[in-house]
């Protein structure tokens, strides 16, 4: 793209197409594991850094490096870093920020395999964490110790869409010395921005709205700075958690419809969290478009609108749900979020089955809650099959 065009809805369609000798429209896939180096010297210079270039796909890729920058752009941030999964993103940048002995500070709703990662595999690297209700400052401040490194910040909260302060939280952070990472995977910067708002890095799991189309397993790291790039990447590199090409040219075909999916799928949820709101079968709501969601004003401040996942529950409890998610016929009994296709999923027993009771409890993941990632179908269709299959209860 020549010239500077801001507006989101343009980026998303333009940002990363870097310059091509062909004159290739979209990033062509560079489905190849090694570059020729033209010789010895060039191979040499590569290697030492002194020019740049191409040397073998784990350590950079054309594809992969549009993508990289398309994101990158998109969030505001420096650079950005592709990665096999969300996973492998979030275990780069622990791998890469966290030492034995370090401290850190992690959001106690969070995605079930992210508090895995924590407590499976962290801890035998003498990492120690708190899971913190990030939702109240004073808790984040409270948890702050001498060895804090990281505050990881997963807002909206996956599955009970409680909102963390971003912007506080990074003063909060930044006065201690101590760096912010946000998943901003069900928001997009579509949405939400978190380096604007102060935070240091931000991930995603690229498998959901990024793509869009569920058809794809990818990750994204982006980072405000790029003084913590250079570790970032080497870990990457060492990890070898890195994106496959084809994977890449998918996210960032998926990328340009972003805006008009974003738009849709907040449109389609206002109307089914509303829908369900006014239902008498239906317990609770919470969507963090509705004026009911516990944090309405600072969802105001810091989105700029309520996303596509709600979550609720029924008064009937999860034998209920259980019922509702057997008869709905056109919301997909599946997990992931962020497709094309509206999916049902009940967290207890399906995405945080793994996490434990007591952790489920004290994160509000309660037996009942029922999370919907919603899709661009006609919501009028939404609202029927959800009527439909709540009449059977
Ligand atoms: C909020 C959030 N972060 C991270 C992940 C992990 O992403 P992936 O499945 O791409 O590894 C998920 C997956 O569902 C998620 O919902």
């Amino acid at each position: 793209m020549k010239g500077d065009f801001g507006s989101m809805d343009t980026l998303a369609v333009h940002a990363g197409m870097l310059e091509d000798e062909h004159g290739a429209i979209v990033p062509p896939i560079y489905q190849v594991s090694t570059f020729r180096f033209k010789n010895v010297e060039q191979g040499a210079a590569f290697f030492a850094g002194s020019e740049e270039g191409y040397i073998y796909t784990r350590l950079g890729n054309p594809t992969i490096k549009a993508l990289e920058v398309c994101v990158a752009t998109l969030e505001g941030g420096s650079a950005g870093l592709a990665c096999a999964s969300g996973m492998a993103a979030i275990n780069t940048i622990f791998s890469a920020l966290l030492k034995d002995g370090d401290h850190m500070i992690c959001s106690k709703v969070v995605y079930g395999s992210t508090l895995g990662l924590i407590k499976d595999v962290l801890t035998k690297f003498g990492v120690e964490t708190s899971l913190v209700d990030t939702s109240s400052l004073n808790e984040c401040k409270k948890a702050i110790k001498p060895n804090t490194k990281l505050i990881f910040l997963e807002t909206p909260g996956n599955p009970t869409l409680v909102i963390s302060d971003i912007a506080a939280t990074s003063e909060i952070a930044h006065q201690n010395d101590i760096l912010v990472v946000v998943d901003n995977t069900f928001s997009t910067p579509v949405i939400q921005r978190p380096l604007d708002l102060g935070a240091d890095i931000v991930i995603h799991s690229m498998t959901k709205y990024l793509n869009g189309h569920a058809d794809v397993v990818a990750g994204m790291i982006v980072v405000k700075k790029s003084n913590i790039f250079d570790e970032l990447r080497t870990t990457l590199n060492q990890i070898g958690g890195i994106i496959d090409p084809f994977a890449a040219f998918l996210v960032h075909r998926g990328i340009k419809t972003l805006v008009l999916r974003m738009e849709r799928h907040c449109e389609n949820a206002l109307r089914v969290a509303s829908f369900l709101e006014g239902h008498t079968k239906v317990k609770w709501v919470n969507y963090p478009g509705l004026k009911s969601h516990p944090q309405y004003p600072l969802v105001q401040k810091q989105m700029k609108a309520g996303g596509g996942m709600v979550s609720f529950g029924l008064k009937g409890g999860f034998k209920a749900g259980k019922a509702l998610l057997n008869n709905v016929k056109l919301c997909c009994l599946a997990v992931s979020l962020g497709g094309v296709e509206t999916l049902i999923e009940h967290p207890a027993s399906m995405t945080h089955s793994h996490v434990d009771e007591k952790d489920r409890e004290m994160a509000s993941i309660t037996d009942d809650l029922i999370r919907l990632s919603v899709g661009i179908e006609n919501s009028e269709d939404i609202i029927q099959d959800l009527r439909e299959a709540l009449d059977k209860i």
